[in-house]
């Protein structure tokens, strides 16, 4: 490799959310009615076919998820059991190839072991992050899915998807916008939810608030997703989170849910009236990059209509976002084998 990139002198509090270049990532083609060999490689770019499924008829699903670097030297993959999962249901979802489970999980421990350099250091507040995706490599000019699939795995060292980190934020409430249709793709984990969402994003981070706060597509009377995270929200010693057709089964709220219960939280996923805001005591965005955003304020901008959580984050917030970095970083046992060490 010409020009290897070195993380030297790197100030990992201010690393930011953003894509790096690393030195290796990992492909794999599917061809001919089967999945060919991982192979590295040391390209940022790929070479596909201009009449791919992925550019025109959004054939794309994509994955995040993370590695930390531990206290003991060792770095833990977070979840990729459940990535792998997630990923084939996106994949059924748009009528592209499976990727099978272990070739995703080979990939993903390959890309990081080939990376080691950049996972940013114990307790410095960034991680590695992993992007897996998956893409209709092969031309089709009717609308039907390809016969040609790319997965490519590559990472990059983050700091927090919101800049504040783990410190309150706001949302916006606007109904004149929805990310995905009540029997549409918000489920998967595909390219369109997120350019369907980047004219509200772009709107709300304009005057200020860290995401959009979605009501469902139909009724708009309950909660639904919130930018690129889940929504939960706290009172009387229950952990409450939507449940919808179109919100992405988050691997992190489904963590947050068995950690609530080991705290002594009750758990309820439910639909959720968005009257429902006023009577919280905690609210939080919760995902892979995000990790939880705690929330101090949501603007309903329909109803010129505020709801307010305090300025810091909330005693059982902040206990359940303590608890799940603690698994993730290797501090606390990890009682549902939810760590791969590399
Ligand atoms: N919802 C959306 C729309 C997302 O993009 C993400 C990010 O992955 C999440 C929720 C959180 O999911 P996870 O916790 O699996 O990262
Ligand atoms: C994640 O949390 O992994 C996401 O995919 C969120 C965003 C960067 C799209």
């Amino acid at each position: 490799m010409a020009n290897k990139i070195t993380m030297e002198n790197q100030d990992w509090k201010t690393i930011g959310f953003g894509y790096r270049k690393t030195n290796y990532n990992v492909r794999c083609y599917y061809k001919n009615g089967a999945w060919g060999p991982l192979e590295l490689s040391d390209s940022e770019y790929i070479n596909i076919h201009m009449s791919a499924t992925a550019l025109h008829y959004g054939q794309e699903a994509f994955e995040g998820l993370k590695a930390f670097m531990g206290k003991d030297g060792k770095v833990r993959i977070f979840r990729m059991d459940e990535n792998a999962k997630r990923m084939q249901y996106s994949a059924d979802g748009i009528l592209m190839e499976r990727i099978p489970l272990d070739k995703f999980q080979e990939a993903v421990k390959l890309a990081v072991e080939k990376n080691m350099d950049f996972v940013p250091p114990y307790g410095c507040g960034a991680s590695l992050y992993i992007r897996p995706l998956l893409i209709g490599s092969g031309p089709q000019i009717g609308v039907k899915p390809a016969d040609e699939y790319l997965f490519i795995v590559f990472v990059m060292p983050v700091g927090p998807y919101f800049p504040e980190g783990f410190k309150p934020t706001d949302l916006l409430i606007m109904r004149k916008f929805d990310r995905a249709a009540p029997q549409g793709t918000g489920k998967y984990k595909v390219g369109g939810n997120y350019a369907a969402s980047l004219t509200a994003g772009k709107k709300a981070k304009a005057e200020g608030y860290s995401a959009v706060l979605y009501l469902d597509s139909r009724e708009k009377k309950y909660i639904d997703e919130c930018g690129p995270a889940n929504f939960f929200g706290i009172k009387n010693g229950a952990y409450i989170t939507p449940e919808s057709d179109s919100i992405l089964p988050s691997i992190t709220n489904k963590s947050l849910m068995k950690i609530a219960e080991d705290i002594g939280l009750k758990v309820e996923r439910r639909r959720v009236p968005v009257e429902e805001l006023e009577t919280f005591e905690e609210v939080g965005a919760c995902g892979t990059a995000a990790v939880i955003s705690p929330i101090k304020r949501i603007y309903d901008d329909d109803l010129d209509k505020e709801y307010t959580y305090g300025t810091e984050p909330g005693p059982w917030t902040t206990k359940l976002y303590e608890k799940l970095r603690a698994i993730q970083d290797g501090d606390a046992p990890d009682p549902y084998g939810w760590v791969t060490v590399i």
